[in-house]
Protein backbone atom coordinates (compact mmCIF):
# COMPACT_ATOMS: atom_id res chain seq x y z
CA UNK A 1 0.00 0.00 0.00
CA UNK A 2 1.35 3.26 -0.86
CA UNK A 3 0.44 6.38 1.27
CA UNK A 4 -2.42 8.22 0.14
CA UNK A 5 -1.51 11.80 0.60
CA UNK A 6 -3.70 12.87 3.25
CA UNK A 7 -3.00 13.23 6.60
CA UNK A 8 -4.53 12.12 10.25
CA UNK A 9 -3.83 13.82 13.17
CA UNK A 10 -3.78 11.54 16.93
CA UNK A 11 -4.58 13.72 20.04
CA UNK A 12 -2.89 11.58 22.75
CA UNK A 13 0.42 10.61 22.51
CA UNK A 14 0.47 8.01 25.12
CA UNK A 15 0.86 4.37 24.95
CA UNK A 16 -2.17 4.39 22.75
CA UNK A 17 -1.76 6.89 20.58
CA UNK A 18 2.16 6.30 20.13
CA UNK A 19 1.03 3.35 18.62
CA UNK A 20 -1.58 3.89 16.85
CA UNK A 21 1.18 6.51 15.21
CA UNK A 22 3.37 3.49 14.57
CA UNK A 23 0.91 1.08 13.12
CA UNK A 24 -0.56 3.64 10.92
CA UNK A 25 3.37 4.79 9.73
CA UNK A 26 4.10 1.11 9.38
CA UNK A 27 0.61 0.35 7.11
CA UNK A 28 1.45 3.88 4.65
CA UNK A 29 -1.86 4.60 5.33
CA UNK A 30 -1.47 8.51 4.62
CA UNK A 31 1.93 10.88 4.15
CA UNK A 32 1.08 13.01 7.70
CA UNK A 33 0.98 12.50 10.84
CA UNK A 34 0.75 14.78 13.82
CA UNK A 35 0.62 14.14 17.45
CA UNK A 36 -0.72 16.02 19.68
CA UNK A 37 -0.57 16.10 23.62
CA UNK A 38 -0.50 18.45 26.59
CA UNK A 39 2.67 16.86 27.65
CA UNK A 40 4.50 18.15 24.96
CA UNK A 41 8.10 17.28 25.90
CA UNK A 42 6.98 13.23 25.69
CA UNK A 43 5.25 14.29 22.63
CA UNK A 44 8.35 15.19 21.22
CA UNK A 45 9.83 12.53 22.91
CA UNK A 46 7.35 9.96 20.89
CA UNK A 47 7.44 12.18 17.17
CA UNK A 48 11.59 11.43 17.58
CA UNK A 49 11.28 7.98 18.14
CA UNK A 50 8.66 6.99 15.58
CA UNK A 51 10.64 9.30 13.34
CA UNK A 52 13.26 6.72 13.44
CA UNK A 53 10.89 3.83 11.63
CA UNK A 54 10.17 6.25 8.96
CA UNK A 55 12.99 5.01 7.02
CA UNK A 56 10.40 2.17 6.15
CA UNK A 57 7.64 4.65 4.68
CA UNK A 58 7.67 8.19 3.26
CA UNK A 59 5.64 8.83 6.27
CA UNK A 60 6.17 11.97 7.78
CA UNK A 61 5.43 12.63 11.42
CA UNK A 62 5.41 15.54 13.46
CA UNK A 63 4.64 17.50 16.69
CA UNK A 64 1.64 19.82 16.26
CA UNK A 65 -1.25 21.66 18.19
CA UNK A 66 -4.46 20.88 18.81
CA UNK A 67 -5.03 23.60 16.05
CA UNK A 68 -2.62 21.94 13.75
CA UNK A 69 -5.43 18.74 13.84
CA UNK A 70 -8.43 20.89 12.63
CA UNK A 71 -7.07 20.40 8.61
CA UNK A 72 -6.71 16.30 9.49
CA UNK A 73 -8.43 14.34 7.24
CA UNK A 74 -8.94 12.44 10.45
CA UNK A 75 -8.80 13.08 14.05
CA UNK A 76 -8.31 10.35 16.14
CA UNK A 77 -8.92 11.01 19.85
CA UNK A 78 -6.80 8.78 22.37
CA UNK A 79 -5.82 11.50 25.09
CA UNK A 80 -7.55 10.39 28.67
CA UNK A 81 -7.12 8.55 31.63
CA UNK A 82 -6.97 5.20 31.12
CA UNK A 83 -8.36 2.41 33.29
CA UNK A 84 -6.12 0.98 36.72
CA UNK A 85 -6.55 -2.92 37.46
CA UNK A 86 -9.72 -3.63 38.30
CA UNK A 87 -11.10 0.19 37.22
CA UNK A 88 -14.22 -0.67 34.66
CA UNK A 89 -14.08 1.56 31.41
CA UNK A 90 -17.19 3.28 32.20
CA UNK A 91 -15.72 4.60 35.33
CA UNK A 92 -13.43 6.69 33.39
CA UNK A 93 -16.40 8.95 32.11
CA UNK A 94 -15.88 11.86 34.48
CA UNK A 95 -12.13 12.42 33.51
CA UNK A 96 -12.42 11.88 30.18
CA UNK A 97 -15.30 13.95 29.12
CA UNK A 98 -13.84 17.03 30.73
CA UNK A 99 -10.67 15.85 28.13
CA UNK A 100 -13.00 15.74 25.45
CA UNK A 101 -14.76 18.55 25.77
CA UNK A 102 -11.74 20.65 26.47
CA UNK A 103 -10.21 18.94 23.03
CA UNK A 104 -13.43 19.46 21.00
CA UNK A 105 -13.55 23.63 22.29
CA UNK A 106 -9.88 23.95 20.73
CA UNK A 107 -10.52 22.14 18.14
CA UNK A 108 -13.02 24.90 16.67
CA UNK A 109 -13.75 24.86 13.53
CA UNK A 110 -12.84 21.41 12.43
CA UNK A 111 -12.99 20.93 8.68
CA UNK A 112 -16.35 19.76 8.04
CA UNK A 113 -15.13 16.65 5.97
CA UNK A 114 -13.30 15.56 8.51
CA UNK A 115 -13.72 12.10 10.36
CA UNK A 116 -13.44 11.74 14.26
CA UNK A 117 -12.94 8.88 15.93
CA UNK A 118 -12.92 8.69 19.09
CA UNK A 119 -10.38 5.41 20.79
CA UNK A 120 -10.28 7.03 24.47
CA UNK A 121 -12.69 5.05 26.65
CA UNK A 122 -15.88 4.47 27.79
CA UNK A 123 -15.95 4.70 23.94
CA UNK A 124 -19.04 4.48 23.22
CA UNK A 125 -20.50 7.29 25.60
CA UNK A 126 -17.80 9.59 24.31
CA UNK A 127 -18.97 8.84 20.50
CA UNK A 128 -22.04 10.13 21.41
CA UNK A 129 -20.70 13.47 23.22
CA UNK A 130 -18.48 14.16 20.24
CA UNK A 131 -21.38 13.99 17.82
CA UNK A 132 -23.56 16.27 20.36
CA UNK A 133 -20.07 18.72 20.54
CA UNK A 134 -18.35 18.52 17.43
CA UNK A 135 -20.35 20.27 14.97
CA UNK A 136 -19.90 17.41 12.92
CA UNK A 137 -22.42 15.36 11.30
CA UNK A 138 -23.17 11.75 13.09
CA UNK A 139 -21.81 9.74 10.05
CA UNK A 140 -18.56 11.80 10.89
CA UNK A 141 -18.20 10.92 14.07
CA UNK A 142 -17.47 6.92 15.52
CA UNK A 143 -15.67 5.46 17.93
CA UNK A 144 -13.28 1.82 17.35
CA UNK A 145 -15.80 0.06 19.63
CA UNK A 146 -16.36 -3.81 19.82
CA UNK A 147 -14.08 -4.19 16.76
CA UNK A 148 -11.04 -4.69 18.91
CA UNK A 149 -13.22 -7.30 20.70
CA UNK A 150 -14.56 -8.97 17.36
CA UNK A 151 -10.76 -9.61 16.26
CA UNK A 152 -10.05 -11.30 20.23
CA UNK A 153 -13.28 -13.12 19.22
CA UNK A 154 -12.35 -14.26 15.90
CA UNK A 155 -8.83 -15.24 17.09
CA UNK A 156 -10.07 -17.23 19.88
CA UNK A 157 -11.92 -19.37 17.20
CA UNK A 158 -10.28 -19.31 14.43
CA UNK A 159 -7.42 -21.35 16.73
CA UNK A 160 -10.16 -23.88 17.96
CA UNK A 161 -11.52 -24.46 14.35
CA UNK A 162 -7.10 -24.35 12.82
CA UNK A 163 -8.52 -21.69 10.08
CA UNK A 164 -7.04 -18.21 9.34
CA UNK A 165 -8.93 -15.60 11.30
CA UNK A 166 -10.12 -13.84 7.64
CA UNK A 167 -11.90 -16.92 7.09
CA UNK A 168 -14.56 -16.21 10.28
CA UNK A 169 -16.69 -13.29 10.52
CA UNK A 170 -17.90 -13.59 14.27
CA UNK A 171 -19.18 -9.47 15.70
CA UNK A 172 -18.84 -8.86 19.65
CA UNK A 173 -21.76 -5.86 19.12
CA UNK A 174 -22.99 -3.36 22.02
CA UNK A 175 -20.82 -1.69 24.47
CA UNK A 176 -17.21 -1.60 24.33
CA UNK A 177 -16.81 -2.70 28.03
CA UNK A 178 -18.74 -4.95 30.21
CA UNK A 179 -22.47 -5.53 28.94
CA UNK A 180 -21.35 -6.36 25.02
CA UNK A 181 -22.22 -9.60 23.70
CA UNK A 182 -21.03 -11.86 20.97
CA UNK A 183 -23.85 -12.45 18.12
CA UNK A 184 -23.05 -16.26 17.99
CA UNK A 185 -26.14 -16.72 15.84
CA UNK A 186 -24.78 -14.42 13.14
CA UNK A 187 -21.27 -15.71 13.17
CA UNK A 188 -19.86 -17.80 10.33
CA UNK A 189 -17.24 -19.74 8.66
CA UNK A 190 -16.89 -18.86 5.10
CA UNK A 191 -20.61 -18.59 4.55
CA UNK A 192 -21.92 -21.62 7.07
CA UNK A 193 -23.23 -20.82 10.45
CA UNK A 194 -20.19 -21.33 13.03
CA UNK A 195 -22.31 -23.16 15.19
CA UNK A 196 -22.70 -25.63 12.75
CA UNK A 197 -19.09 -26.44 12.25
CA UNK A 198 -18.30 -26.04 15.84
CA UNK A 199 -20.89 -26.90 17.88
CA UNK A 200 -20.09 -25.31 21.37
CA UNK A 201 -22.20 -26.00 24.64
CA UNK A 202 -23.78 -23.03 26.80
CA UNK A 203 -20.47 -23.32 28.85
CA UNK A 204 -18.29 -23.27 26.13
CA UNK A 205 -19.92 -20.27 24.76
CA UNK A 206 -19.88 -18.22 28.04
CA UNK A 207 -16.16 -19.07 28.48
CA UNK A 208 -15.20 -17.90 25.25
CA UNK A 209 -17.50 -14.38 25.68
CA UNK A 210 -15.53 -14.08 28.53
CA UNK A 211 -12.21 -14.90 27.66
CA UNK A 212 -12.50 -12.02 24.79
CA UNK A 213 -14.64 -9.40 27.73
CA UNK A 214 -11.50 -9.83 29.88
CA UNK A 215 -8.66 -10.13 27.69
CA UNK A 216 -7.89 -6.28 28.31
CA UNK A 217 -8.49 -6.55 32.04
CA UNK A 218 -5.90 -9.90 31.96
CA UNK A 219 -3.14 -7.49 30.02
CA UNK A 220 -3.48 -4.49 32.26
CA UNK A 221 -3.36 -6.49 34.92
CA UNK A 222 0.26 -7.16 34.26
CA UNK A 223 1.67 -4.90 32.04
CA UNK A 224 -0.72 -1.22 33.12
CA UNK A 225 -1.81 -0.73 29.33
CA UNK A 226 -3.18 -2.33 26.33
CA UNK A 227 -1.61 -0.70 23.01
CA UNK A 228 -0.65 -3.12 19.97
CA UNK A 229 -4.39 -4.62 19.40
CA UNK A 230 -5.97 -1.12 19.36
CA UNK A 231 -3.37 0.40 17.17
CA UNK A 232 -3.53 -1.99 14.56
CA UNK A 233 -7.46 -1.94 14.81
CA UNK A 234 -7.74 1.68 14.56
CA UNK A 235 -5.03 1.80 11.45
CA UNK A 236 -7.53 -0.70 9.75
CA UNK A 237 -10.44 1.82 10.39
CA UNK A 238 -8.22 4.70 9.07
CA UNK A 239 -7.46 2.77 5.60
CA UNK A 240 -11.25 2.00 5.48
CA UNK A 241 -12.22 5.76 5.66
CA UNK A 242 -9.03 7.37 3.60
CA UNK A 243 -8.91 4.24 0.92
CA UNK A 244 -13.42 4.45 0.53
CA UNK A 245 -13.03 0.70 1.44
CA UNK A 246 -16.64 0.34 1.80
CA UNK A 247 -15.57 -2.68 4.75
CA UNK A 248 -18.53 -3.98 7.40
CA UNK A 249 -16.89 -3.34 10.17
CA UNK A 250 -18.38 -3.38 14.50
CA UNK A 251 -17.85 0.16 15.31
CA UNK A 252 -19.59 2.25 17.66
CA UNK A 253 -21.72 4.62 15.93
CA UNK A 254 -25.24 6.58 16.64
CA UNK A 255 -28.11 3.95 16.87
CA UNK A 256 -31.73 5.93 16.30
CA UNK A 257 -33.63 3.01 17.46
CA UNK A 258 -31.89 2.49 20.71
CA UNK A 259 -31.05 6.12 21.64
CA UNK A 260 -27.15 5.84 22.03
CA UNK A 261 -24.31 4.97 20.51
CA UNK A 262 -22.92 1.23 20.65
CA UNK A 263 -21.17 -0.92 18.27
CA UNK A 264 -22.90 -3.10 15.93
CA UNK A 265 -21.53 -3.69 11.90
CA UNK A 266 -21.47 -0.48 9.52
CA UNK A 267 -19.87 0.34 5.96
CA UNK A 268 -17.02 2.39 6.32
CA UNK A 269 -15.91 4.35 3.63
CA UNK A 270 -14.92 8.05 3.32
CA UNK A 271 -17.70 9.70 4.89
CA UNK A 272 -17.48 7.48 7.61
CA UNK A 273 -20.75 5.76 8.42
CA UNK A 274 -22.01 4.82 5.23
CA UNK A 275 -25.16 2.77 6.73
CA UNK A 276 -25.66 0.30 9.51
CA UNK A 277 -25.54 -3.17 8.26
CA UNK A 278 -28.68 -5.37 9.12
CA UNK A 279 -27.04 -7.73 11.37
CA UNK A 280 -30.35 -10.46 12.38
CA UNK A 281 -30.36 -11.21 16.19
CA UNK A 282 -32.08 -13.87 18.09
CA UNK A 283 -33.95 -13.05 20.80
CA UNK A 284 -31.69 -13.65 23.36
CA UNK A 285 -28.93 -11.34 21.79
CA UNK A 286 -31.57 -8.71 20.94
CA UNK A 287 -32.69 -8.43 24.71
CA UNK A 288 -28.52 -8.42 25.66
CA UNK A 289 -28.37 -5.27 23.14
CA UNK A 290 -31.52 -3.43 24.47
CA UNK A 291 -29.22 -3.91 28.56
CA UNK A 292 -26.28 -2.59 26.98
CA UNK A 293 -28.51 0.34 25.47
CA UNK A 294 -29.80 0.59 28.42
CA UNK A 295 -26.55 0.85 30.48
CA UNK A 296 -25.30 3.67 28.48
CA UNK A 297 -28.08 5.85 28.59
CA UNK A 298 -28.25 5.47 32.03
CA UNK A 299 -24.37 7.55 32.14
CA UNK A 300 -25.40 9.40 29.36
CA UNK A 301 -28.33 11.25 31.23
CA UNK A 302 -26.18 12.51 33.93
CA UNK A 303 -24.31 14.64 31.48
CA UNK A 304 -27.76 15.77 29.87
CA UNK A 305 -27.73 19.01 30.94
CA UNK A 306 -24.17 20.14 29.96
CA UNK A 307 -24.58 18.73 26.20
N1 LIG B 1 -11.03 1.77 22.54
C1 LIG B 1 -10.14 0.84 22.85
O1 LIG B 1 -10.21 -0.30 22.39
C2 LIG B 1 -9.01 1.20 23.79
C3 LIG B 1 -7.95 0.30 24.04
C4 LIG B 1 -6.94 0.68 24.91
C5 LIG B 1 -6.99 1.92 25.55
N2 LIG B 1 -8.04 2.75 25.30
C6 LIG B 1 -8.17 4.06 25.95
O2 LIG B 1 -7.28 5.00 25.33
C7 LIG B 1 -7.02 6.05 26.28
C8 LIG B 1 -5.51 6.31 26.32
O3 LIG B 1 -4.84 5.21 26.90
P1 LIG B 1 -3.23 5.22 27.04
O4 LIG B 1 -2.83 3.88 27.55
O5 LIG B 1 -2.63 5.77 25.80
O6 LIG B 1 -3.05 6.31 28.20
P2 LIG B 1 -1.75 7.19 28.47
O7 LIG B 1 -1.89 7.74 29.85
O8 LIG B 1 -0.52 6.45 28.10
O9 LIG B 1 -1.90 8.41 27.42
C9 LIG B 1 -2.89 9.37 27.48
C10 LIG B 1 -2.29 10.67 26.97
O10 LIG B 1 -3.32 11.65 26.87
C11 LIG B 1 -2.71 12.91 27.13
N3 LIG B 1 -3.71 13.92 27.40
C12 LIG B 1 -4.51 14.05 28.50
N4 LIG B 1 -5.31 15.13 28.37
C13 LIG B 1 -5.03 15.68 27.17
C14 LIG B 1 -5.54 16.80 26.46
N5 LIG B 1 -6.48 17.58 26.97
N6 LIG B 1 -5.02 17.08 25.24
C15 LIG B 1 -4.04 16.31 24.71
N7 LIG B 1 -3.53 15.21 25.33
C16 LIG B 1 -4.01 14.92 26.55
C17 LIG B 1 -1.78 12.62 28.31
O11 LIG B 1 -0.79 13.63 28.46
C18 LIG B 1 -1.21 11.25 27.91
O12 LIG B 1 0.02 11.37 27.22
C19 LIG B 1 -7.63 5.59 27.60
O13 LIG B 1 -8.89 6.20 27.78
C20 LIG B 1 -7.79 4.10 27.41
O14 LIG B 1 -8.80 3.55 28.24
C21 LIG B 1 -9.02 2.42 24.43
Amino acid sequence: MSASGGSIAIIGAGSVGSAVAYSLLLRQVVADIVLVDINHELCQAQVNDLSDATFLSNVRIRQGSVQDAQNADIIIITAGAKQKPGDTRLNLIDRNYKVLKSILQSLQPIRNDSILLIVANPVDVLTLFAQRLSGLAKNQVLGSGTLLDSIRLTRILASKLEVADTSIHAFVIGEHGDSQCVAWSTATVHGTPLLKVLPLTDNEREEIATTTRKKAEAIIKVKGFTSYGVAAVTSRICEAIIFDHRQVLPLSHWQQDLDCCLSLPAVLGRDGIISSFPLHLDEEEQSFLSESAKGLRKVIEEYKEDL
